[in-house]
């Protein structure tokens, strides 16, 4: 009468790494649509569309640029390191992913509360003639 309870076991754990699998799949589809397009300078439009002491979230770029003074901006991946969501918004001064809750410094991508275990990567902004240009 073991045997049975064995198999069972098996099956519960075969399907809880399938689960997980499948989660991380759906996250991984997702980076290799930004690892796509990671070359070379990005135009993201009008800077003044970040307003200072916020930010906005290029989803379709999987970037998040904010603006913690007039003047000086900054960039991060939008790709949460917790699991790799993409961040939802930038609200309170800070950037908020709300797959589990994780929030970030405008001013460096730190992080400022978990489950996020690294800061946002950082990548170079640029402004010319008032448009952003981000290099991943
Ligand atoms: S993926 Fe962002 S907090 Fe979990």
């Amino acid at each position: 009468m073991s045997e049975p309870v064995a198999s069972r076991r098996t099956v519960l754990c075969c399907a809880a790494v399938a689960l997980a699998g499948a989660t991380a799949a759906g996250c991984s589809s997702n980076n290799s649509k930004e690892q796509a397009k990671s070359s070379g300078p990005v135009d993201l439009g009008a800077a003044s569309d970040v307003p200072v002491g916020g930010g906005k979230v290029y989803r379709e770029q999987a970037v998040v640029v904010t603006q913690p003074a007039a003047g000086e901006y900054k960039a991060f991946s939008a790709k949460c390191t917790h699991a790799g969501c993409l961040v939802n918004g930038v609200a309170k001064e800070q950037i908020q992913c709300l797959c589990h809750g994780s929030r970030f410094a405008i001013t460096d991508g730190a992080v400022l509360d978990g489950p996020a275990p690294k800061p946002l990567p950082e990548y170079k902004v640029a402004v010319q003639n008032g448009q952003l240009q981000v290099t991943k």
